[in-house]
Order: structure tokens, then sequence, then C-alpha cells
């Protein structure tokens, strides 16, 4: 009896072993276990054999029993978890083609940049970057903010310290520029740019493009003409610009730029309140103080500056109402363009 119990276990537990599906498994199981199995029969036999040895091998036969249930039940759901049943094996079709892997794509605000890029360097205007950590005379002083000057209002700005913040425009380049290059100049410098602000169309954080053109006899025509090609290819041949006198301390004379309304083409709705035109950018000549600070003789030379928010731009041209969208990273936003 012993002898016996001995090669079902050891049997039984190679067997299990080697088991590689989960239908070969069950298979034994049964050749064991189950009702005609081998270990139940000897099982069965005990009541023949005399009392004295019926409770030893009773408790063996019992053991046996219960490792070999536990040892298969282990391996069952080994190979439920990792392994694969043979049924399975044969119903995976190897010519069906592979899940797609997923795309990423590049963010909206980026597409919009690279495509107002594209549109400036295609007139000959070059990329330049400055920092965003700037000093209170690139941002303000040398643009001709003096200090306690009222426009300085017009930006609220996180200060670092007493003279470092976080530059409210990327107009500082403009300066940095100036102070690095003679003229000709020709650039726009995109950024992240920083104000202590937050609605549904404001966010702290922001994108602008700057634009510079400093060269001698530059004029508001030509600033015109520039800003109305660059509408005309962001937004189509419909475009239509319109300038509205303004106050920028580093512009003389100064001016916002209306588009026709993107959603009802000028003829007046809820988006542009009933007026046809959407405010979309600042421009103006290049003041002389800010020419002279960058090292440039205004009497030789003139030159024009503009500066466009990049989530405005966006915001107009896809219809989106609010700048939070942006910068949540949800992918059921992100993925429709
Ligand atoms: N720096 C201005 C702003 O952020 C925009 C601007 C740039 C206006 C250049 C005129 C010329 O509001």
């Amino acid at each position: 009896m012993k002898g016996q119990l001995e090669t079902i276990y050891h049997e039984g537990c190679e067997a299990v072993q080697k088991i590689s599906d989960l239908k070969a498994l069950e298979e034994i199981r049964v050749k064991i276990l189950g009702r005609k199995g081998s270990l139940t029969a000897l099982l069965h036999g005990l009541k023949d054999l005399p009392s004295e040895k019926r409770a030893a091998a009773g408790q063996m036969a019992n053991e046996v029993k219960q490792q070999l249930s536990r040892l298969i039940e282990k391996r069952t759901v080994e190979l439920k978890n990792f392994g694969w049943s043979s049924d399975m094996k044969q119903n995976i079709d190897s010519t069906l083609p592979g899940r797609p892997p997923e795309m990423g794509r590049l963010h909206i605000l980026n597409c919009t940049l690279r495509e107002i890029e594209d549109i400036f360097t295609a007139m000959g205007f070059a990329v330049v970057e400055g920092p965003e950590v700037e000093t209170d005379y690139y941002n303000f002083e040398s643009m001709n903010f003096p200090a306690e000057h009222p426009a300085r209002d017009m930006h609220d700005t996180f200060f670092i310290s007493d003279k470092i913040l976080l530059r409210t425009h990327t107009s500082p380049v403009q300066m940095r520029l100036m102070e690095e290059q003679s003229p000709p100049i020709r650039a726009i410098m995109p950024g992240k740019t920083y104000r202590v602000d937050d609605d549904a169309t404001h966010s702290a954080m922001f994108h602008q493009v700057e634009g510079l053109l400093v060269d001698r006899e530059v004029s508001f025509a030509e600033l015109k003409a520039v800003l109305a090609l660059f509408i005309r290819r962001m937004f189509g041949e419909e475009a239509q610009l319109r300038f509205r006198p303004s106050f920028f301390p580093f512009t003389e004379p100064s001016a916002e730029v209306d588009m026709t309304c993107v959603k009802c083409a000028g003829r007046g709705c809820s988006l542009c309140k009933g007026t046809g035109w959407m405010e979309i950018l600042g421009a103006g000549m290049v003041h002389p103080k800010v020419l002279r600070a960058g090292r440039i003789d205004p009497e030789t030379y003139t030159g024009f500056a503009f500066g466009m928010g990049v989530e405005r731009i966006a915001m107009l041209k896809y219809g989106i109402d609010n700048i939070r969208l942006f910068f949540e990273n949800d992918l059921r936003f992100l993925e429709q363009f």
C-alpha cells in the first residue's frame, strides 16, 4: 500500500509539472483523483486492510490526496495566468493584421506655432528665442516703461525679486536682438510668457510670437502688408484686417489689430459681440527711445514690431472657447486635431 501511494504521488507530481495546457491537466486530475481514479480506488481499498494498518495507511493516503490536489490547483492558476491552453493556440489566426500601435502627435499649440513660423520664415524672418526669466530692465525699463510708470499696470507681473521677473511678453527679446545685431533685422521671437491672470481666455502661462523688422525707411504700410499676408495665410483669403489706435510704451504710433470674425465673417454674431471684428494682435512702429536703447540710431533706421498670442490664434482658428483645454492634456480634446 505504502509503495503504491508513493508511486501515485511521484508520478502525479511529475506529470502535473510537465503539463502545459489546462485540458491535459484536467485529464490527469481525473485519472488520479476522479471517481475511477487510481488514488480513489486505493482509498476504497482501505476498508479491506487489517484494522491495525488501516489508520496509518488512511492518513498517508489522505495526505497524498491533499498534496496532489493542491499541486493541481496551483498549476491550474499558473497555466491560466501565464500559459496558453491548446485551444487558445488553435484559435490564433496569425494571418490577421496586428493591433496598430497608438501614434503620438504634436500638441495643437505646437502645430499652430509651427504654422506661424512657416508663414513668417517664408517672408524672410528668422526665428530667435530669449530667456523666460528676465530682468526688469529688458522686460520694462528698456522697452520704455520707466519705473513707477502706469503702463506697467497693463502687465500683472510675477516678480521673483525686485529686479528679476517672469517675462510678461516676448518684447524683451526685441531688445536683446537689437543689442546683438545691427540692421537690417527681420525676426520673429516665439516663447512662453507669464502673467497673474486666470479665466476662460487667459492663463498664467501662455505663448506669444513677437515680430521685429528694423531697416532703413521701414514704414507703417509695410507693417500692414506683412500682417495682412500673415492673416490671409493663417485664416484664409477672405480674412481682413483693421487697425485701431492703441497704446504701447515701446511703439509709436501703436495699434491693436482686428480681423474679421472667424465665425460670422464680419456679419456680427455672439462671438464678436455683434461687431464683426475680433482683436488678434498688437503692433506699431518701434519707439525711437527703444531703438536707441538697442544701440540703433533712430535717425537712420526705423522699424515695426508686433506681438500675438498663440493660444488666441489657435482658439480663433479652431473655435476653442476655453484656454484651459490646451493645458489639461485630455486626449479626447487633443486627438481632435
Ligand atoms: N508686447 C505687447 C503685449 O504683450 C504686444 C506688442 C508687441 C505690441 C509688439 C506692439 C508691438 O501686449
